[in-house]
């Protein structure tokens, strides 16, 4: 083989030298659709088929012979990952590899600003130029089911249309730095239990109205030039080679144009990986992700076996020269883009950015006046949990980050408040990671408890910095949590801190929903997620009242798990049934995920989609519509005046939800269709306007597989949160007689 394979190359590159000009696939000004088809025209089978796996942890080949570079990916979508050794899960140990943490995408939804959207996709694509690297694995956009799953945190909450419009300026500033997005995970992986093998057994209209639409709007509108395929099935196929959603969907439907590179270990068949449209196969070894095998990367599914099937004649060469092109074709928007800039990481530019972002994701979910903190009040103030020192970026998962500055919330707090901060651990959790679990000694949790205890009896205000955190069975891949409620013990400490002093503000850093018995008895609840290097400073300057709290919820807390769609069903519908063909779920709450849930089956919220508090409140005047009856074709304006009535400036979010009021089939009483974030000083007062156009009105018709705007009644609902419903107004919607 090799000697043949030489001897190829000589008469090849013979053939180059003797053309003078600068072939066309290097030519930074030619198009890129010729610069492939010209690299393509130059390529051995061998080169196209090498193209399509891996070659280390996080690379896949390129074309020596052409000096077309390998593809460098990293994770993850909250900052640029430390580096990983060549062929090992290890961290490399670099010291040049320390970068900026972004918030967690849940808080980045939370935040409900594209232009905050924007800003992160260009400051992490930048870190992730610096660190050349030709891929980000992120965002993620997995929708939120169920308060269990243990990678929310990466995600955009329950509402695909929310989680569509704040992935969308992410991917594009992203890119503009010459590094692909890859959207993932494609697609229901809305858990990580069986995340490997579960079948997902779901509805067209559920998969089209709840689970597809971010995706797709991070394909047609985001650009993203790369999107990742889940570990789990669909129709009994793996999403990484699953026809259907793949070649029908992804391709057929929305036109993506970009590489689909699976989740590491995600292939596990080679002929469906090569007539279903997968592109890239990474992993670790082709049996998987964690276990050591004989196996190298050239026996790798989209490898030699792939080059068998293709010189045998059994699957043909096109498929090769789809996935080379579509391979080439990233490679050429990125690691060959000449025109790309340098990127820059840990500036002063991405910490403010980094903190702008975690300022507007804070979510004051209660607040009976005693927020923002008055240093002048107090004398002591005792600050208590772990969360309040422990860094944040490490466990979870791939999308861990090994940061050059950590802000942790004590550090702020203190640096606010000076010497009157006082601080108690109250609980500690351990490292429990990847499903080995730290146990604490019980004496030991009680002993951290009555050191609090004691200590907040003595202090004017207890700030409570605690939460879930990315330990195991928490806010962490690959296991989901095991209850709604929060571990470590925290529910007795808070209720024995409520009793010790009542003056006390909960600020709980998870990922997720959580139970809170202990609601009625505080004075005010924080919720926030994982801010990364910036933010214990976001919320030192929340609770301070430096930054006036804008975040709204990206999902429901519901009072208890069973008051959520998925987790109403009983195992079948989450995690699950194991069966002999592997775990198998329904999505038995169908396209009523979240507050659709909440609203349809009258099963109030503790607080609600869309909810959130400010320092200020907002008045919402009497909506004005330009019309009351549209047709196909025609649009109707909102315009709805809302005014600061408080003594702070502050963001407002207005909500638009639309309701069918007569519909052939079942829909939730209403779907958020449009937002809009609204700054304004007191006394201060905005029109908002909206368009409603006929696809803010339509559903998913399974039977006609084409998207329907019924005639009939509509409702236009504008609100502060999903529950909380300043206004309601409606028309009618008719065909067009023309
Ligand atoms: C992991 C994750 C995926 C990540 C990849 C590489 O299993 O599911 O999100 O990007 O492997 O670490």
């Amino acid at each position: 083989m090799r000697i043949k394979h030489i001897l190829t190359t000589v008469t090849v590159m013979t053939g180059m030298a003797m053309s003078a000009e600068t072939p066309v696939y290097l030519d930074p000004n030619a198009p890129v659709e010729a610069r492939v088809e010209d690299a393509l025209s130059r390529m051995t089978l061998e080169e196209k088929v090498g193209l399509c796996h891996a070659q280390s942890k996080f690379t896949s080949k390129g074309v020596e012979r052409l000096g077309i570079p390998e593809v460098r990916m990293s994770d993850g979508p909250h900052g640029v990952r430390a580096e990983i050794n060549w062929n090992d899960w290890g961290y490399a140990g670099w010291t040049s590899d320390s970068i900026t943490a972004f918030p967690a995408l849940t808080a980045l939804a939370a935040t409900w600003n594209p232009e905050m959207s924007a800003l992160y996709g260009k400051c992490v694509g930048e870190e992730a130029r610096y660190r050349d690297k030709n891929v980000l694995l992120g965002p993620g956009v997995n929708i939120y089911r169920t308060p269990l799953n243990g990678r929310n945190f990466e995600y955009m909450g329950e509402d695909p249309y929310l989680a569509g419009e704040m992935a969308v300026p992410y991917i594009q500033e992203l890119q503009k730095n010459g590094v692909a997005a890859c959207v993932k995970h494609f697609a229901l992986n809305d858990q990580e239990k069986w995340r490997g093998s579960v079948n997902v057994d779901v509805s067209d209209r559920a998969l089209y109205e709840i689970y597809l639409p971010a995706f797709k709007k991070a394909v047609q509108e985001g650009g993203s030039w790369s999107i990742m395929g889940a570990y789990n099935k669909v129709w009994d196929q793996h999403c990484c080679h699953n026809e259907r959603l793949l070649q029908d969907i992804l391709r057929g439907e929305w036109g993506f144009d970009g590489a689909v590179i699976t989740d590491w270990g995600g292939a596990h068949d080679t002929k469906e990986a090569a007539l279903n449209g997968l592109d890239i196969e990474m992993g670790s070894y082709t049996n998987g992700l964690t276990s050591e095998s004989e196996f190298g990367y050239d026996d790798y599914f989209l490898a030699d076996p792939y080059l068998d099937m293709l010189k045998s004649g059994e699957v043909p060469m096109s498929t090769v020269d789809d996935k080379a092109r579509n391979i080439l074709r990233l490679i050429f928007r990125t690691s060959m883009n000449t025109s790309k800039p340098f990127g820059s990481k840990c500036t002063p530019e991405h910490y403010a950015a980094a903190k702008a972002i975690g300022d507007e994701s804070i979510v004051l979910l209660k607040n009976t006046g005693i927020l923002p903190l008055d240093g002048n009040k107090y004398n002591s103030i005792l600050v208590v949990g772990e969360n309040a020192t422990r860094c944040l970026t490490e466990g979870g998962g791939s999308s861990e980050l090994k940061v050059k500055d950590y802000v942790s919330p004590l550090s702020a707090l203190h640096a606010l408040y000076g010497d009157k901060v006082k601080y108690a651990k109250g609980y500690v959790s351990g490292r429990s990671l990847y499903e080995k679990e730290d146990v604490i000694p019980q004496e030991e949790l009680d002993k951290l408890r009555s050191e609090a205890v004691a200590m907040a009896k003595d202090a004017d205000v207890v700030i409570y910095v605690g939460g879930l955190n990315k330990n195991a069975w928490q806010d962490c891949e690959s296991t989901d949590r095991r209850e709604y409620s929060l571990p470590f013990g925290q529910n007795e400490l808070i209720e024995e801190l409520i009793k010790a002093n009542p003056n006390i503000v909960i600020a709980n850093i998870t990922g997720n929903a959580y139970e809170m018995p202990w609601i009625e008895k505080v004075p005010a609840v924080l919720h926030l997620s994982y801010l990364g290097t910036m933010g214990g400073a976001s919320l030192a300057d929340v609770v301070a009242g430096k930054v006036n709290p804008s975040g709204k919820l990206p999902y429901s807390i519901p009072v208890k798990l069973e008051d959520c769609g998925a987790n109403s069903f009983g195992v079948e519908s989450y995690p699950g049934v194991e069966t002999e063909n592997g775990p198998r779920q329904k999505y038995m709450e169908d396209i009523l995920v979240g507050y659709r849930w909440h609203d349809t089956k009258k099963i109030p919220a503790l607080f609600p989609f869309g909810h959130g508090i400010s320092y200020t409140t907002f008045a919402y005047g009497k909506p004005v519509l330009s019309a009351k009856q549209m047709s196909e074709g025609e649009a109707i304006t909102v315009t709805v005046p809302v005014t600061n009535k408080g003594a702070v400036g502050g963001k407002e979010i207005v909500q638009l939800y639309i309701g069918d009021e007569k519909a052939s089939v079942l829909r939730p009483v209403k779907e958020l269709k449009h937002f809009d974030k609204i700054s304004l000083a007191p006394g201060e007062s905005k029109d908002v306007a909206f368009t409603i156009t006929p696809d803010d009105l339509k559903f998913f018709d399974d039977k006609k597989h084409e998207w329907v705007a019924e005639p009939g009644k509509f409702k236009v609902y504008i609100g502060s949160s999903s529950a909380d419903i300043r206004a309601v107004d409606s028309f009618n919607y008719k065909y067009s007689l023309k």
